[in-house]
């Protein structure tokens, strides 16, 4: 895969475009196909040490994606090959970055995209809006009907905060350069000043004579004495930008408020954090009341071009959408299929027999899985663990046997185990269906079923299978396969299932025809 990466910390020119082998997720990670990735005030601290975090060489660069997903292990539950995701955590604390065509994120720091949202609008508002929700809510206990005084609102954090802020019904105030004054208003702000006005004190305590509950500075300028001067009775300051500033603090002034001065960074957060202000992102990137405000697209060769832009100030809230290639021109699926199990549907076929019964004799055997041990290859019965046997909604654990030359090369169950499935239909008469969990017992996509019609004198029975993306036990039988192996893999499982489905059916006209 082609990547942007280190193999030291240094300036821009230290990051090497080229290619490094495909990431190799964990047990409870995700591998993401990354359609694009953006830059960080934080990513050009990482790349030149500025700011020290635990990385390794070769050290891919960035924080965010946007993509799909290639491949989900088993401790990933939540997520299936094809969806949509988000991720603003990479690129630090021992995590590799964002910034590469594939990416091994924890599943526990990745988010679904919301349908009909840009996936390139996710990936620039993911870090700035995430820092936005922390400052407002997490450190600055923001309510509905406080006064927020955002500096430097017209930048990407704090274009966020007012939009954060004002969803969550406070009283917003801004201050940007004067020609940013039309756009924070725009925003939501209630009132907007130019932060280069001579008398902004006196007006921003015009515009608010009860004092302002809490007071984010984006810009980093960290003016403490104007910041207490100003504050409501235990308001709070909460510092987040200006790295080498030493303001002077009004010990007293501040105490005699009950006012608390915060500090934060995003890189600190926590898992919990982290998704709770994803959640807030996602339904706000959903509403549109969130979105950057203009961006530009540029590939992932020119990364260290985009790290020199940043850092000499080139960008004016501008958000750089980096591509990673992998995805094609319209930007919605993989350039290159990853794999054979990515195919949708992975398995769907069906068979039909002719049985001397009516619907109703037959739907009374095939949806008493308790005897399906009668006519399954491989199923040997079981019990209802949950509900009503046969309803829609119960549970069935089956009891599996699997003989060492099923499909004999590939590493598959063998001897005896156990399934559960959940019925999702059952209409006497007509259809039967059943849909087999995860190890998780959460839903797959991996549904069997009878369907019965009556025809002249008797009936017809279908039975079939499909499975729409691969679920997590085929993921554990190909993750160590080649594509070559994975092919094979496929197309031996077909056959497999194709003998079995016309197996059940003579072995199920068998024991239909001839029961008492
Ligand atoms: N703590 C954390 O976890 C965290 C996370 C993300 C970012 N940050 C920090 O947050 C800061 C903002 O990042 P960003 O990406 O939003 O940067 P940005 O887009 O450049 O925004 C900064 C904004 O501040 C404005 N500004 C400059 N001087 C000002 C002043 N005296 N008063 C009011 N506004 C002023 C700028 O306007 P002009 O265009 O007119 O200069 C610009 O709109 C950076 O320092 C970044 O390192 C911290």
């Amino acid at each position: 895969m082609y990547a942007a990466y280190l193999d030291e910390l240094g300036a821009p020119e230290a990051i090497r475009y080229g290619e490094l082998p495909d990431p190799v997720p964990g047990p409870t990670d995700v591998l993401v196909d990354v359609l694009a990735t953006t830059v960080n005030p934080v990513d050009t601290f990482v790349r030149s040490g500025k700011w020290r975090t635990p990385l390794s060489f070769p050290f891919v660069v960035s924080r965010d994606l946007v993509g799909v997903v290639a491949s989900a292990s088993p401790g990933a539950p939540g997520f299936a090959v094809g969806d949509w995701v988000w991720a603003n955590s990479l690129g630090h604390a021992g995590r590799q970055g964002a910034a590469a065509q594939r990416a091994v994120v924890p599943a526990e720091r990745l988010y679904h995209l919301p349908p009909g949202v840009d996936p390139t609008d996710a990936v620039a508002v993911a870090h700035p809006a995430g820092t936005a929700y922390l400052g407002l809510f997490t450190h600055g206990r923001v309510r509905a009907g406080e006064t927020v005084l955002v500096a430097g609102a017209a930048g990407n954090v704090g274009s966020a905060m007012v939009a954060m802020a004002v969803d969550a019904g406070a009283r917003v105030i801004t201050t940007s350069s004067v020609r940013d004054i039309g756009y924070c208003r725009s925003l939501g702000a209630a009132a907007a000043f130019d932060y280069a006005d001579p008398l902004l004190s006196s007006a921003l305590r015009a515009e608010c004579p009860q004092g302002i509950d809490v007071w984010l500075d984006n810009a980093g300028r960290n003016d403490l004495s104007s910041a207490v001067d100003l504050m409501a009775f235990r308001g709070r300051i909460v510092l987040l930008a200006g790295l080498d500033t030493r303001p002077v603090l009004p010990a007293g002034a501040l105490y005699l408020k009950d006012g608390t001065v915060t500090g934060f960074t995003i890189s600190r957060a926590n898992v919990a954090e982290l998704a709770e202000a994803a959640r807030v992102i996602n339904r706000l990137l959903k509403a549109g009341t969130l979105r950057p405000r203009t961006k530009e697209a540029v590939p992932l060769s020119a990364m260290a071009e985009a790290h020199r832009r940043l850092e000499q100030g080139l960008l004016h809230g501008k958000r750089l959408v980096v591509g990673t290639g992998r995805f094609d021109d319209e930007g919605n699926r993989p350039a290159m299929t990853s794999s054979i199990v990515d195919t949708s549907p992975l398995f769907e076929l069906s068979a039909d027999i002719r049985v001397d019964a009516t619907p109703e004799q037959i739907y009374a055997v095939v949806s008493d899985l308790g005897r399906s041990g009668e006519w399954s290859p491989e199923c040997q019965g079981g019990e209802w663990i949950t509900g009503e046997p046969s309803q829609v909604g119960s549970v069935f654990r089956g009891e599996n046997l699997r003989s060492e030359d099923v499909v004999g090369w590939a590493p598959l169950v063998r001897g005896t185990w156990h399934t559960e499935s959940r019925v999702i239909a059952a209409e006497p008469g007509r259809t039967f269906r059943w849909m087999m969990l995860s190890y998780a017992s959460e839903d797959q996509e991996s549904v069997w079923g009878f369907d019965i019609r009556a025809e002249a004198g008797g009936s017809v029975l279908t039975h079939h299978f499909r499975m729409g993306t691969a679920t997590a036990g085929i993921h554990k039988i190909v993750a160590d396969l080649s594509e070559a192996d994975r092919r094979r893999f496929v197309a031996d499982w077909t056959a497999k299932l194709e003998q079995d489905l016309a197996d059940t059916l003579k072995r199920l006209k068998d024991v239909i025809e001839h029961q008492g």
